[in-house]
């Protein structure tokens, strides 16, 4: 089985994308043949500055090392450098109906978002990550629920592409997150975790324990005093919970054992606190070591490039072929 996924490269990462996406992918790599590559050409369907997205770019193969990929074990690459990307996606933007892009949720939502900037890139995004997936021969696709709807069109134009000038594509399927996995704000525990939130709401990956210590601490819990897990009624003690029990491999009925003696809320935040700190230590010690390795990191990229493109020019060729282009 081949696995590809893409992370774009704005934000920093918090615990939410860690639990719901990077830590699966960890384990993958360790399954499956994997690629996993940084999507810098999706992130210029929004102004970027180029300074900052030059940073940005090399922040996020960074992170990806950091929080346990390893080139010995999957393939980590940069969208940009390898071709291939860009050349298949303009031959699928031929046999795409527009139809089908203008009714993307994701575009959507986007062209709200960023009515200054309604370009063409933003439409034909999903055109793009079905040539990421596509180039590859991928079988299966990890990503959140919100890129589902993507997969299902590369699934549909892997299909016509087939249909109309011979197989050339695998169809390729999604798998998601493990549910129980969507990961609170730390302000308001009935909305998601996310990068675009005020930082108080989130703890990043790399935060140092000073800040973990004082984000938990005044993380919003409920009325009562006691821990025990009830979304409902005690959402914000129900995600720290979820948030603990992730980290500590135990089981949130342990957890609630282990605390039931307690009179309130301020020793089992501690206790996460030290627990969210120890966890994250080693992928800040690594981050860190990878920050002053810059040659390193490149030529990790350089091999990731090198392998991609072996199987991206070998699909290329077919894709042509089959097309009468000459
Ligand atoms: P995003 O930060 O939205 O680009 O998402 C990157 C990956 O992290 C996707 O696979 C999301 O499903 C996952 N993710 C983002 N936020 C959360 C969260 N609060 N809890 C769990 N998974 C998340
Ligand atoms: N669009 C995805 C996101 O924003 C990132 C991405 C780009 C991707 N190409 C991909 C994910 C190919 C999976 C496969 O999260």
């Amino acid at each position: 089985m081949r696995v590809l996924s893409g992370i774009q490269p704005t934000g920093e990462m918090h615990i939410g994308n860690y639990l719901g996406a990077a830590k699966q992918w960890v384990e993958i790599q360790e399954k499956h043949e994997s690629l996993f590559m940084v999507a810098d050409l999706h992130a210029l369907t929004v102004s970027q500055n180029p300074k900052n997205l030059r940073k940005a770019i090399l922040n996020k193969v960074i992170e990806l090392l950091s929080v346990g990929l390893t080139p010995e074990k999957c393939t980590i690459f940069i969208q940009s450098h390898v071709k291939e990307h860009a050349e298949l996606a303009w031959i699928f933007n031929t046999i795409t109906p527009l139809a089908d892009l203008q009714r993307m949720t994701q575009y959507k939502e986007k062209s709200k978002k960023h009515k200054k900037n309604i370009n063409a890139g933003l439409l034909t995004y999903p055109v793009l990550m079905a040539a990421d997936i596509l180039l590859y021969q991928t079988d299966i696709v990890p990503v959140g629920k919100d890129q589902q709807q993507h997969v299902e069109l590369t699934r549909d134009i892997a299909r016509r592409f087939n249909l109309n000038f011979g197989t050339a594509f695998k169809i390729p399927k999604t798998i998601l997150a493990k549910s129980g996995a969507k990961i609170m704000s730390l302000q308001d525990p009935k909305k998601k975790m996310s990068k675009s939130d005020n930082p108080k709401t989130y703890i990043g990956l790399f935060e140092e324990p000073k800040m973990i210590r004082k984000k938990i601490m005044a993380a919003v819990t409920d009325r009562g005093k006691q821990i025990i897990y009830n979304p409902q009624k005690k959402p914000g003690i129900s995600n720290l919970l979820t948030i603990y029990s992730l980290f500590s491999g135990k089981t949130i009925k342990s957890l609630e054992k282990d605390f039931q003696h307690e009179k309130g809320y301020a020793g089992f935040k501690k206790s996460l606190a030290e627990l969210l700190i120890s966890s994250l230590e080693p992928l800040r010690r690594k981050r860190k070591e990878l920050l002053k390795r810059e040659v390193y990191v490149r030529e990790v990229l350089k091999q990731g490039k090198k392998k991609a493109e072996l199987i991206a020019k070998s699909t290329t060729q077919d894709v042509k072929e089959k097309m009468g282009l000459i």
